[in-house]
């Protein structure tokens, strides 16, 4: 039987190094084939080049049997392959219903037919998003969603997902993996790449593995089981290493000095009334389902969100009270916000790696004046690549040539090297692998453990429980719950989170 996709031998370099190398590999008609790998493995590079997103350096791949040549994304979407972005690509100045049509511009002339058509795609498929709404106003799930009801409605013979379940909420996933089923049944192949194992253990067929550019394995999803999927993406043993590895039992650390209180803050609808304290020298988790406004909590703390949409309530950093409009002043008083969304608050992707460390120095309370002379900036990226082990060529390529895991490490790089007294990290390890997550774990214990007060906001379970010495549950934009000690479970964080 011909392979409905196959790769033959393929190669792809960037500046004459291959982030994918040699690998042949081939997609039945109807499966669900997972492609995981580390952070930087480069299975966002093998897809993007059957998607005619990037060109191959050396090699083929067919479409039922015959060599593709494609000069664009919309070409191989022509053929039948899409491809659902790891960082999404709407148009975010048109609605929901614009971006399901967008290319077919008949479509454009009457908007209430494109509406009512929209909105019945989007209930077939389960996806709870206004078609009249622009993108701009859409969160990051929803744009999700959005994004992935493009590509179904194109009819694509295969749908590569990027990533897709990071952003979705336990019962948007649900709808997810049955809508994957959905289109198996209909003889679709789906690739499917992800951070989250036992999310591909579940749903694939087959799986396979990259390692540095090549691939290590490949067979059907019934041979592996997690620790046998982690030893291929590392090429050693980690299983030690990761959660649960350790007896189970969380260490509580002490009070410090109360580094921040929020009394009775409210914005809009989505924070209300919500109050919660971070102390020095401990983990604050921060615990909800998407929606629950704790994004938003700590964006008006930081001074991300502006004063305009900012309602009432009181913030003090130690015993000062403070309103910030903008992020500048925040930085300067020692607060960093790591955001969730690098792409939009993060880091300006066309700058080095270098050049976005060195924009978090000079933000820095201690170094408000100096500007780096070059050596320095790249001793000071130099370090901190190290330390957070970030992977690229040199600390001189943009932050855009970085693989998604990559990117999200530059940004607590950044963060870190404002030297703040309060850090709040939201959604730290969103879209990074298992071994980068230890390595961001380890680097969160060591700032509390040297004092500072850390805020983290997961939605992870298993990260809240082991990382925080207090754990808060946000839900309908209150903090509703605190746990510490052995009231965190995870029954009892998960009960507060949803009733
Ligand atoms: N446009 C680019 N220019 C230069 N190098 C790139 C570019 N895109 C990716 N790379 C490099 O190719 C390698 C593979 O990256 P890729 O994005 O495919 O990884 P990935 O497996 O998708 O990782 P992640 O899980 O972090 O998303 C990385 O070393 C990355 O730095
Ligand atoms: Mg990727």
């Amino acid at each position: 039987m011909t392979p409905l996709l196959e790769f033959r031998e393929v190669t792809k370099e960037y500046h004459g190094v291959p982030a994918v190398q040699d690998v042949s590999l081939s997609i039945t008609e109807g499966e669900v084939h997972a492609l995981l790998g580390e952070n930087g493995a480069g299975k966002s590079t093998l897809t993007k080049m059957a998607a005619g997103v990037v060109p191959i350096t050396r090699g083929k791949i067919l479409l039922a049997g015959e060599e593709l040549s494609f000069s664009s994304p919309a070409d191989a979407l022509r053929k039948g392959i899409a491809m659902v972005f790891q960082e999404t690509s709407l148009v975010p100045s048109l609605t929901v219903a614009q971006n399901l049509y967008l290319g077919d511009e008949k479509a454009f002339n009457r908007l209430r037919p494109l509406y009512i058509a929209a909105q019945q795609f989007l209930q077939s498929l389960n996806f709870p998003v206004d078609p009249t709404a622009n993108v701009a106003s859409l969160g990051a799930a929803q744009r999700q969603m959005v994004e992935i009801a493009r590509a179904v409605r194109k009819n694509a013979r295969i749908i590569i997902f990027d990533e897709p379940t990071a952003t979705l909420t336990p019962e948007e996933k649900q709808h997810f993996f049955e809508l994957i089923e959905r289109l198996k049944e209909r003889g679709c192949s789906v690739i499917f790449i992800s951070h989250a194992l036992e999310e591909a253990l579940a749903i694939s067929d087959r799986i396979t593995i990259l390692r540095d550019g090549k691939l290590v394995i490949t067979d059907e999803t019934g041979k592996f089981d997690r620790d046998s999927i982690i030893s291929a993406m590392v090429g050693r043993d980690l299983s030690g290493e990761l959660y649960g590895g350790e007896d189970g039992k969380r260490r509580v650390r002490p009070y410090g000095k109360r580094v921040l209180s929020v009394q009775n803050v409210s914005m809009g609808r989505m924070v209300r009334n919500t109050s919660f304290a971070a102390y020095a020298g401990q983990v604050t988790g921060i615990f909800g389902l998407i929606g629950s406004g704790r994004t938003e909590t700590a964006k008006i703390v930081s001074g991300v969100i502006k004063r305009n949409f900012f309602h009432g309530g009181v913030t003090r950093l130690g015993s000062k009270s403070v309103r910030y409009r903008t992020p500048a002043p925040s930085v300067r008083d020692g607060i960093a916000y790591v955001t969730e969304d690098r792409k939009v608050e993060g880091i300006f992707e066309t700058m080095s790696v270098a050049e976005s460390i060195e924009i978090g120095k000079l933000a820095s309370p201690s170094d408000k004046s100096v500007i780096l002379r070059g050596s320095e900036a790249r001793d000071l990226a130099e370090h901190w690549t190290k330390s957070l082990n970030i992977r690229a060529i040199s600390s001189d390529v943009p932050v855009i040539e970085l693989s998604g895991g990559n990117q999200q490490k530059v940004v607590i790089a950044k963060a870190l090297v404002q030297d703040p007294q309060l850090i709040i990290f939201d959604e730290p390890t969103r879209g990074v692998d298992v071994g980068a997550i230890a390595e961001i774990h380890a680097v969160i214990n060591r700032l509390a453990d040297q004092g500072l007060a850390v805020v983290m906001i997961s939605s992870y379970l298993p990260e809240i429980l082991n990382m925080s010495d207090r754990i808060l549950v946000a839900r309908k934009g209150r903090i509703v719950e605190e746990f510490s000690g052995d009231e965190a479970t995870e029954e009892n964080i998960m009960y507060a989170a949803v009733h």
